[in-house]
């Protein structure tokens, strides 16, 4: 029996990840479901649907039409200036969305798995790196509370669950609708720009590829619980972006140190976070690449994409 796989938010930077990651796995069978129309380059061998997961009856109306044997739910709202901005629609879909797979799931027979991602936001940024044992509270921005009020729905499902939280995701997909740190590094640098980059933050940077792939672990292992997902290395943003200008040989001189507090964003960021991977190394076999050989994976995808 093939193992039935309905990604959300396929046309994301994860969930193009793992449509790819899982097509040639001949023992799964891949439905990928997003907002609108199918973004990917490549259109065959998996099934195709557009849902809206803020559409409750679209959500029942997949899921039971599918019967998922394992739900990897990525579709959320990222920006999380958005989110601070833009409260309602940030409720609706990384709360209230949430809500409707759990009911939709609880119906469906078998006992179906929900891999649900979630962020280092929900800590403080006060003690990074952080374990899974370590208390994730208080959330200080919108998205972080509502990421953190949709790991509570989901630790208290009565699925199967798990929970895969990660941070700052890096890489390259087909017809992207936002950008992410590496790209934004690389894509300015390349033009000239001076760029003020926050010397701050501390994070353990992730390459989407790795990300999918613990989601595919996670579920075809049938794992269940909290895990953190990162790349290995751990480094000050303005550290990342100094290695993306080495690596691509941009001048760096266009590079300047600020402090968050200074950038006048919408929404908090957590200063320190960054996760020790322990966990997932031993129950899941996950293996990060180094962040060097991340940027040389997404150099060899933007080279066969030009
Ligand atoms: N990226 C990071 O640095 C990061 C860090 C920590 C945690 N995470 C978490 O990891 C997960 C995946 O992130 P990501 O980087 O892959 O995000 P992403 O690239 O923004 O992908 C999210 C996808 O969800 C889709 N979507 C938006 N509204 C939807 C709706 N109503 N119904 C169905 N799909 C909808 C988006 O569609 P459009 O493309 O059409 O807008 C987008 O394709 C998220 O849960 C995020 O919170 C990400």
């Amino acid at each position: 029996m093939r193992k039935k796989i309905l990604i959300t938010g396929s046309n994301g930077l994860l969930g193009q990840k793992l449509v790819y990651r899982l097509l040639p796995q001949s023992d799964v069978e891949v439905i990928a479901t997003s907002k609108g129309q199918n973004r990917l380059k490549h259109q065959a061998g998996y099934i195709y649907e557009a849902m809206d997961v803020t559409d409750e009856q679209a959500v029942k109306d997949i899921l039971l039409k599918h019967k998922p044997d394992v739900v990897i739910n990525t579709a959320a709202m990222t920006n999380v200036d958005a989110c601070e901005t833009e409260r309602e629609a940030c409720r609706k879909l990384n709360v209230d969305a949430v809500e409707y797979l759990i009911n939709t799931m609880k119906i469906l027979p078998g006992s179906p798995h929900l891999i649900h991602l979630s962020t280092d936001f929900i800590f403080d940024g006060k003690n990074g790196p952080y374990r899974e044992t370590d208390i994730p509270y208080p959330p200080n921005s919108v998205y972080a509370e509502s990421k953190y009020v949709s790991e509570k729905l989901v630790e208290k499902s009565g699925l199967k669950w798990t929970i895969i939280r990660t941070v700052l995701v890096y890489g390259v997909v087909d017809f992207m609708s936002r950008s992410n740190i590496v790209l934004w590094a690389k894509d300015s640098l390349s033009k000239g720009k001076s760029i003020n980059v926050v010397d701050d933050q501390f994070r353990t940077p992730t390459l989407s590829e790795d990300l999918a792939e613990a989601c595919v672990l996670a579920a075809m292992k049938g794992a269940t619980g909290v895990f953190h997902i990162s790349g290995k290395d751990f480094m000050s943003i303005i550290e990342l972006v100094n290695i993306v200008a080495d690596f691509w040989h941009f001048d760096k001189s266009l590079i300047h140190p600020a402090k968050t507090a200074t950038l006048g964003q919408p929404a908090q960021r957590p200063l320190r976070t960054g996760f020790i991977l322990d966990k997932a190394i031993n129950e899941l076999s996950y293996k990060p690449h180094s962040f060097l050989e991340g940027l040389e994976i997404v150099d060899k995808q933007l080279k066969s994409d030009a």
